[in-house]
């Protein structure tokens, strides 16, 4: 299938709650051991921010069964801080004002056909009309992410801006700060 018409058939939706094992498994093929999150971490997420979850789903066509298929995901928590610290990825504060990315994940199966890219912009784009909705006080006013240094340019294509080197040490690589502002 043409790849244009593939990213066009996907569809972005929130994960619910019987979604959450299926996330678990992308992330769990997906990240390193040491920063894979948990299943208990992804189901608190989902629990408490469940609006700040989008899965990409292949359409029930395109799946092998019968049913969408969750084959990517975004996943973040609020924060009152401005930037990612170990503090500010450890909670959900419903009062911060500051997106804080943990997860972007897509199928290895699905990997470098733009579905990250497009994903992000679906998830910028339901934050901002999400972020309307909510009272003057408490919109979002950025959403922030640490990445490894070959991925800056996934971040950069869909609006993030790099800051620098983050203050995070994880693993032993070099993580960078993204930022993107509403
Ligand atoms: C990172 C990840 C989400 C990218 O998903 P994807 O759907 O393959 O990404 P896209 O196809 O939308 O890529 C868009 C751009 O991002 C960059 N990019 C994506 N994957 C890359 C990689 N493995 N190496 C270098 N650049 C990459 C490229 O600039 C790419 O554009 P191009 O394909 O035209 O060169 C996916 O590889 C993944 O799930 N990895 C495991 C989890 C992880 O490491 N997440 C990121 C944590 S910071």
């Amino acid at each position: 299938m043409d790849n244009k018409l593939f990213l066009d058939s996907l569809l972005f939706e929130y994960v619910n709650a019987s979604d959450v094992k299926r996330a678990f498994q992308l992330e769990f093929e997906g990240y390193p051991p040491e920063e894979a999150a948990t299943l208990e971490k992804l189901e608190y997420r989902q629990s408490l921010a469940p609006t700040l979850f989008l899965g990409a789903y292949l359409p029930p066509n395109l799946s092998t069964s019968s049913e969408r298929l969750l084959i990517g995901f975004v996943v973040s928590t609020l924060t009152s801080a401005t930037t990612i610290t170990e503090e500010s990825m450890s909670h959900h504060d419903p009062f911060g004002k500051t997106v804080c990315v943990h997860s972007v994940c897509v199928d290895k199966l699905y990997q470098r056909r733009g579905v990250a890219a497009r994903m992000l912009n679906e998830y910028i784009t339901k934050l901002r009309n999400e972020s309307q909705n909510r009272d003057t006080d408490v919109k979002y006013e950025r959403a922030v992410l640490i990445s490894h240094e070959y991925l800056i340019p996934l971040y950069q294509k869909v609006g993030f801006i790099l800051k620098g080197e983050s203050q995070v040490v994880h693993g032993n690589d070099k993580w960078f700060d993204l930022t993107f502002e509403f």
